[in-house]
């Protein structure tokens, strides 16, 4: 089967990794990929949010399988393009994606299938949200209501840091002139991942992913600084409740609206003393969540895709391997602020050789032989061991071999997990 990934992150590289394993894939390509996806697929350069142009392509290389990685060709509606044209596709519908796309769409579906999420209000206008806020009597998340990779989302400290939330959004800071404030939920979050062939939900590991650039969790939000799998606060109680009372009732109202939902489901929960809670739907695997759970699957990847692309989910069954995995991400210095790109980053045979260890890129490039830096987030140092704490070392050593000087990463990835080790 010839297979094309869209994307170039190191969600990506694990996609393209664990599909290369698969008996079924005869060929791979990634478009646009990175320099170590370009070790498992011929890369390719296509402008990945048309869905025309990408059609055209994949008739042309006579694709027949496509897996689409981030969200926003699936918002733009690339899945749509490629199965109107009889290419078989994992990935929702445009439809389907405005559960990322859009935070109040989410709301509303979580109250239509009586999925607890935080107390909400939505705002087309800053005159009404300031008077909302005057109302709280403790400072709200303030959200913008679109797609704003992770950055359109303050969890304000105070009153003052949530009116400047909302004159921000109402600036047009984030393309769009609609405001989510949400009551603020306490508790430790979690991400749990489900494949939907549109009825059937089958549940993936868990995983913890952790947002803030800098150790203890502290400074701003990034796309994801590291990764583990399983997720411990995660137990199997906890998981089966977010599944009965969260992810099942929201594919199943999507299918109620003839607007069914397959592909994966990420929910973003908060487990409170109360039980989980929705935080947010992500139409996609998370990065760099996605990372441990490839290594973990023990069966094959690609024959799950498929079954969620082709409604055969009800006879799918997954096996997991029980040792936990760790990622570890290795950002350009300044992330997620401005950076440099273009620095050159040795030692990675090196790393790539020790115990456990797999290496994904995430922002890389190939220049005269020499692998260098092109995104904020450029590696992705993984590993599994017999324990999270093993995981951990070897994961840290592998980043100690990487001579990289113009990166950094954080050095407690695994923290949560590791606290709650005797
Ligand atoms: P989102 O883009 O909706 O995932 O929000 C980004 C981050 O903000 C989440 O991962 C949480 O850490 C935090 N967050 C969002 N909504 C809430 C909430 N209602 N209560 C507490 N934290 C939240
Ligand atoms: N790791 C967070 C995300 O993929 O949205």
């Amino acid at each position: 089967m010839r297979i094309l990934i869209m994307g170039g992150g190191g969600r990506e590289h694990a996609l393209a990794w664990a599909v290369a394993k698969s008996r079924d894939c005869t060929a791979l390509f990634c478009a646009p990929g990175n320099a170590g996806i370009a070790e498992v697929a011929e890369c390719v350069s296509l402008p990945i949010e048309d869905g025309a142009a990408v059609v055209a392509w994949a008739r042309e290389a006579r694709i027949e399988f496509v897996i689409v990685g981030p969200e926003a060709p699936l918002v733009a509606g690339v899945a749509d393009a490629l199965r109107a044209a009889g290419i078989a596709t994992f990935g929702p519908s445009a439809a389907a994606a405005q559960l990322e796309a859009s935070k109040s769409f989410t709301h509303e579906i979580a109250a239509a299938c009586g999925a607890p999420m935080a107390a909400h209000a939505v705002f087309d206008d800053p005159e009404a949200a300031l008077a909302h806020l005057a109302t709280l009597a403790a400072p709200p998340v303030v959200k913008a209501d679109g797609l704003a990779a992770g950055k359109g989302v303050v969890v304000a400290e105070t009153a003052d840091e949530a009116r400047a939330a909302v004159d921000a959004i109402f600036a047009g800071q984030f393309g769009t002139a609609r405001a989510v404030i949400e009551e603020r939920l306490i508790g430790e979050e979690a991400s749990l991942f489900a494949l939907s062939d549109g009825e059937t939900v089958l549940p993936l590991a868990t995983a913890q992913d952790h947002k803030r650039v800098g150790e203890g969790d502290t400074g701003p939000n990034t796309g994801g600084m590291g990764a583990y799998s399983p997720a411990p606060v995660m137990t199997d109680a906890v998981t089966e409740q977010a599944m009965a009372e969260i992810v099942r009732p929201a594919v199943a109202e999507m299918a109620r609206r003839g607007t069914p939902f397959a592909g994966v489901l990420y929910a973003g929960l908060m487990i409170t003393a109360e039980g989980p809670r929705l935080i947010e739907f992500n139409v996609r695997f998370g990065d760099p969540e996605c990372q441990v759970l490839a290594l973990r699957l023990g069966s094959d990847l690609l024959a799950a895709l498929r079954a969620a692309a082709e409604g055969r989910l009800a006879e799918h069954r997954l096996d997991w391997q029980p040792e936990p995995a760790i990622t570890v991400v290795m950002a350009a210095k300044g992330y997620p602020g401005a950076y440099a790109k273009g620095s050159v980053i040795g030692g990675l045979d090196a790393a790539r050789k020790l115990e456990g260890v797999t290496l994904f890129h995430a922002g890389t490039a190939e220049k005269g032989g020499q692998i260098t830096a092109s995104g904020g987030r450029v590696l992705n140092v993984s590993a599994t061991g017999p324990t999270l704490a093993e995981a951990q070392a070897r994961a840290y050593q592998a980043v100690d071999a990487i001579d990289w000087p113009e990166g950094f990463c954080r050095r407690d990835i695994g923290w949560q997990a590791l606290a709650r080790e005797p």
